[in-house]
C-alpha cells in the first residue's frame, strides 16, 4: 500500500552550531554568511509538507537548494536537526534500529542518479542485490527480482551481464533493484538526470506506466521543470533550504510564487502542459438555439455589439454551431418571419475537446477564420480560442492564462 508522509517543521543544519545558524537564517542572513559566521550550513530550513499516498511528488530546485538533504531525511540517511517526519503516522525518528532497518528494506527504496552495477554479476543478481544483503533466500530474491525486471521491461535480460546493456537499460536495472523489495515508497534522487533526453522521456513514461499498475508514493527529485511538470502530481520548489512553493504543475505555471519560481517556469514548454480548456475565453457572444426563431435576434445582437461571430448553444448548453453576421444575413435574405439559427451555421466547424493540449491545436486555430469553439466531454460549450488568444499564450512575457 502506498503510504502517506508528513514532514513537520523539519530543519537540517550541517555543522556544530545548528541553533546559531537557524537564528541567523530567521533573520534573513544569507547561507554564505551563516557558513562564514558559524561554520554551519543550512541544508533544509523549516519545511512542512504532506505527501499523499500514491502521488508522485516532485522536489525541484537549483543545485544546493536542499533537495537531496530533504529526501535523505525521509529514510533517515540524514537525521533532521529538528522537526518530525511521520510515515503512515509513525514518527520515524523514534523507530528502534530493527524497525528502521525494516523500513529501509521493505517500505522505502531509493534510486540514485548513478549506482554501481556489479560487472561480474548477472542482471538478475544485480537486481536482487539489496534483497541478498538483507539475507533473503536465493529462490525468493530471484522470484522478486524477476517480477521487478518485468516491471521495467527487462525480463528477457536477467541472465545477461551489465556490459551487454545500454546506459538506459542499466538505469532500468537500478530502478528494478529499488522495486525488488516491492516498496510502498520510492525515493528517486535525480534518477533520470544523467540519461540522454529520449531515454529520459522513455523512463518517465515507464514510471507513469508502472504507477498505474501499482501505485506507490514517489518522491522524485529533479532540476528539470519539464520533467517535473510531466510526471508530478504536485511539485515543491526549493530555494536555499526553503520550500518556496508547493502546488500542482498547473498551479505553479499559472501563479508562480516569486521571481525564483518564475525563472524556472519561463523555460517550460507550457503548450505541452496547458489544455484547450485552460486558455479558451468565455467572452464570446453566445446565443441560444430556439427551434424556430433566433436568426434575426442574433443578427441584431451582433450588429449592436459590433461583433462578427456568435456561438449557438442549446437550452442545455450543448454546443450547436457558429453563425456570423454574413451567414445570418445570407440566410435571412428574402425571408419573411422568424428563422431558426441552424439555417445560418457556418460549415465545417469542428469543436476542440477541452482536454486537447495546446500543442495540438495550432493548425486548427490558425486555419479557422473565427475563434474555434471548445467543448467539454459532454458536449457543453466551454469557450473559444482565437488566434489572438493563442498568440498571447505563446508570448511568455504576458500572463499565460487568465486566472480562474
Ligand atoms: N554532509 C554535508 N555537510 C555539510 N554541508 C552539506 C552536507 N550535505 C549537504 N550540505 C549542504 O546543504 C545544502 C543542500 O545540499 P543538497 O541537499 O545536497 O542540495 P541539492 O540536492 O538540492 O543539490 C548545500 O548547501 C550543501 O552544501
Ligand atoms: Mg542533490
Amino acid at each position: 500500500m502506498a503510504k502517506q508522509i508528513i514532514i513537520e517543521k523539519v530543519f537540517k543544519v550541517f555543522g556544530k552550531q545548528p541553533q546559531a545558524a537557524i537564528d541567523l537564517a530567521y533573520k534573513g542572513v544569507s547561507k554564505e554568511d551563516i557558513l562564514a559566521q558559524t561554520g554551519s550550513s543550512v541544508g533544509v530550513f523549516d519545511v512542512s509538507l504532506t505527501i499523499e499516498p500514491g502521488e508522485i511528488f516532485v522536489v525541484m530546485g537549483l543545485s544546493g537548494s536542499g533537495k537531496s538533504t530533504l529526501v535523505r531525511m525521509l529514510n533517515l540517511l540524514i537525521e533532521p536537526t529538528s522537526g518530525r517526519i511521520l510515515v503512515d503516522g509513525v514518527d520515524i525518528n523514534k523507530l528502534k534500529d530493527s524497525k528502521l532497518r525494516d523500513l529501509r528494506r521493505k517500505d522505502i527504496s531509493m534510486v540514485f542518479q548513478s549506482f554501481a552495477l556489479m560487472p561480474h554479476m548477472t542482471v538478475l543478481d544485480n537486481t536482487a542485490l539489496g534483497l541478498e544483503l538483507a539475507g533473503m533466500s536465493r529462490k525468493q530474491r530471484h522470484a522478486q527480482a524477476e517480477t521487478a525486471l518485468e516491471q521495467v521491461g527487462l525480463s528477457a535480460w536477467g541472465a545477461s551481464y551489465p556490459d551487454e546493456l545500454s546506459g538506459g537499460m542499466q538505469q532500468r536495472v537500478g530502478l528494478a533493484r529499488a522495486l525488488a523489495s516491492d516498496p510502498s515508497i520510492l525515493l528517486m534522487d535525480e534518477a533520470f538526470s544523467a540519461l540522454d533526453p529520449i531515454i529520459r522521456t522513455e523512463m518517465q513514461s515507464e514510471l507513469l506506466r508502472f504507477q498505474t499498475v501499482k501505485r506507490r508514493t514517489i518522491i522524485f527529485i529533479s532540476h528539470d521543470l519539464d520533467e517535473a511538470m510531466r510526471i508530478g502530481d504536485r511539485v515543491a520548489i526549493m530555494k536555499d533550504g526553503v520550500v518556496v512553493q508547493v502546488g500542482t504543475p498547473d498551479e505553479i505555471l499559472r501563479n508562480p510564487a516569486d521571481d525564483y519560481v518564475r525563472s524556472f517556469v519561463r523555460g517550460v514548454d507550457a503548450s505541452a502542459v496547458f489544455k484547450a480548456g485552460d486558455i479558451a475565453r468565455k467572452s464570446q457572444i453566445i446565443v441560444s438555439e430556439n427551434a424556430q426563431k433566433g436568426a434575426r435576434a442574433a443578427l441584431k445582437m451582433l450588429e449592436e455589439q459590433d461583433r462578427q461571430f456568435a456561438f449557438v448553444v442549446s437550452p442545455a448548453q450543448q454546443y450547436m454551431g457558429v453563425v456570423s453576421v454574413d451567414s445570418l444575413r445570407a440566410a435571412l435574405e428574402g425571408h419573411v418571419g422568424p428563422l431558426g439559427l441552424s439555417l445560418a451555421y457556418l460549415p465545417d466547424v469542428e469543436p476542440i475537446a477541452m482536454d486537447t493540449v495546446v500543442n495540438d491545436l495550432y493548425g486548427q486555430v490558425a486555419q479557422c477564420p473565427y475563434p474555434v469553439p471548445v467543448v467539454a466531454l459532454d458536449g457543453r460549450f466551454h469557450g473559444a480560442i482565437s488566434k489572438t488568444i493563442l498568440l498571447k499564450f505563446l508570448d511568455r512575457d504576458t500572463p499565460a492564462v487568465p486566472a480562474n
